[in-house]
């Protein structure tokens, strides 16, 4: 879609579809895919759960600072976030400042069963229902703050990238 300029963002919580949905929302616009998670490993040389088990959530929290830094070089690419990176003060209007951001918004149990099922989230680790609910709650705020907002409740992967590519079209169309 040559009418929306910039790159697209993803944010949402763990288990949202960032990953998946970005990777076919790119292939959908012909442009490259990025995960913030993937250019910190790369950078760091450690997996994530690493990070955290050696060095704390924190030392991966500035981790992150350094990647949204690094997203002020990308132009028209797809970029995933991982799901607390918008969760600082400043993060939204740093990627707000970088492209589109469009909130992967989901129903809670939907999102934690499918964070289960895919890959290791020290995030999840530990923590009883009550607490990652209050976890969801604070970050809420934070996403609420995405330029559009896709409901994925229920849905699959080609109908998230079908909303996604409606609100860009829609919200690049009133722009112009
Ligand atoms: C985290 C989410 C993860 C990853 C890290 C911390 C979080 O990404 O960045 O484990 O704080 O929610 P996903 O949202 O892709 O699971």
């Amino acid at each position: 879609m040559r009418s929306v300029p910039g790159n697209v963002v993803l944010v949402g919580f763990m288990g949202a579809g960032k990953s998946a949905c970005g990777r076919l929302l790119a292939r959908r616009l012909g442009r490259c895919f990025v995960e913030t998670d993937d250019m910190i490993v790369s950078r760091d040389g450690r997996p994530i759960p690493e990070i955290f088990l050696q060095d704390g959530e924190e030392a991966f929290r500035r981790l992150e600072t350094e990647a949204v830094e690094a997203l002020a070089l990308k132009s028209d690419d797809v970029v995933a976030t991982g799901g607390g990176l918008p969760c600082r003060e400043g993060r939204m209007e740093a990627l707000r400042a970088v492209g589109t951001v469009v909130w992967l918004r989901g129903d809670l149990a939907e999102l934690l069963a499918r964070a289960r099922r895919t890959g290791q989230r020290p995030m999840l680790d530990g923590r009883s229902a009550a607490e990652l609910d209050a976890l969801y709650r604070a970050r809420e705020p934070f996403y609420a703050r995405a330029h559009l907002t896709v409901d994925t409740a229920g849905q699959g992967i080609d109908q998230v990238v079908a909303r996604i590519l409606a609100a860009l079209r829609d919200t690049h169309a009133a722009r112009v």
